[in-house]
């Protein structure tokens, strides 16, 4: 019979044989459920042999890079680096709109950045490192999806040369028998907090997508500061586990409005809830009037820069779950 603490105890004897007595491993978390499951699972089988490292890319969500130190560190105990890239990241999207060009400057920022912080580390402990920790569930390997996240752009990359060539590193991947749904139960029996196990899905790049204009340090700020809001406003009415992914976007174009006596001229926030199992279709979620009527006023009375809310009621297809 399967169970979920037979699975756990076979993973970590097999990861132990793989590793060896003295093999070390390296991995980027992201703060989502599938990486964070993969490295709290390669601590309790080799504890500080494995090694994650943290890019902060400048387009996270609001204080999600010390809340995921936090967590990883004090909470689970991982061997945790943070490396904060947000000037170079932001510094490389100046001037850049198009949301094609904006994953690829992010995908390959990540892997430059993530390449010179695994030499650094090798340099700095004097520790070879032999595999790469990759969180690759059962549907990216049997059919790679459109769901590409860190893992995935070290993955395409390294099959082509660089950091794994270079050092020699083999991929190790303890998640990959598994489903999203088993990857959370797992988490759960790995005593991993239950907010970060039922986390939405977090695209790659970011915020740098729900931004459908230009990615500044401002405009990051106001889409950050739109997002927290509805997410906390899910969180407290008990939605946040019936909706599948929700997010703010910040529109590029602005519309008149008035704030006590005068006229101000600012700019859209755009809502976006919806539910699915598969997310290549989805609905949006039907929330009641008094939420949306709260959350609107809440977006428009603390975000500065933004006068008006709407709430996106396209279904997925046509709509994609992002804007970009
Ligand atoms: P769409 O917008 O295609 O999104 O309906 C489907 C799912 O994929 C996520 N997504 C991404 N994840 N890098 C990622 O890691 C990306 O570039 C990317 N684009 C979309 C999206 O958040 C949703 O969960």
């Amino acid at each position: 019979e399967w169970t979920m603490t037979k699975f756990v105890d076979t993973e970590i004897e097999r990861i132990r044989k793989l590793v060896g007595p003295t093999g070390q491993v390296i991995g980027a978390v992201s703060g989502g459920v599938d990486s964070t499951v993969a490295a709290k699972l390669m601590h309790e089988a080799i504890g500080d042999r494995f090694h994650a490292i943290l890019v902060d890319n400048g387009v996270m969500r609001l204080n999600e890079c010390q809340i995921v130190h936090k967590t990883l560190t004090e909470g689970l105990g991982i061997n945790l680096k943070i490396v904060d890239a947000s000037e170079q990241f932001l510094s490389r999207l100046k001037g850049v709109e198009n949301p094609e060009k904006k994953r690829k400057i992010i995908g390959n920022t990540f892997i430059e950045i993530f390449e010179a912080e695994a030499e650094k580390l090798v340099k700095e402990t004097g520790v070879e490192m032999n595999f790469l920790l990759q969180g690759t569930l059962y549907p990216d390997v049997i059919e790679s999806i459109s769901f590409k996240g860190p893992s995935a752009t070290i993955k395409t990359h390294h099959n082509v040369g660089g950091l794994l060539e270079d050092m020699k590193l083999k991929l190790i991947e303890p998640l990959r028998e598994l489903f999203k749904d088993e990857v959370r139960a797992l988490g759960t029996n790995l005593g991993i907090p239950e907010d970060l196990v039922w986390r939405h899905p977090f695209p790659g790049p970011g915020i740098a997508i729900r931004i459908l204009g230009e990615v500044t340090p401002e405009q990051v700020a106001i889409a950050r500061q739109a997002d927290h809001i509805f997410i906390e406003e899910i969180k407290a009415a008990g939605l946040y586990r019936q909706i599948s992914q929700a997010y703010a976007a910040l529109l590029p174009c602005k519309a008149v409005g008035v704030m006590g006596d005068l006229r101000v001229y600012d700019q859209i926030i755009a809502l976006r809830a919806v539910k699915t199992t598969d997310f290549m279709t989805a609905d949006w979620f039907d929330f009641d009037g008094k939420f949306l009527r709260r959350v609107s006023t809440r977006i428009v009375n603390e975000v500065r820069g933004v006068c008006r809310v709407l709430y996106d009621v396209t279904q997925k297809p046509p709509g994609t779950i992002e804007f970009q």
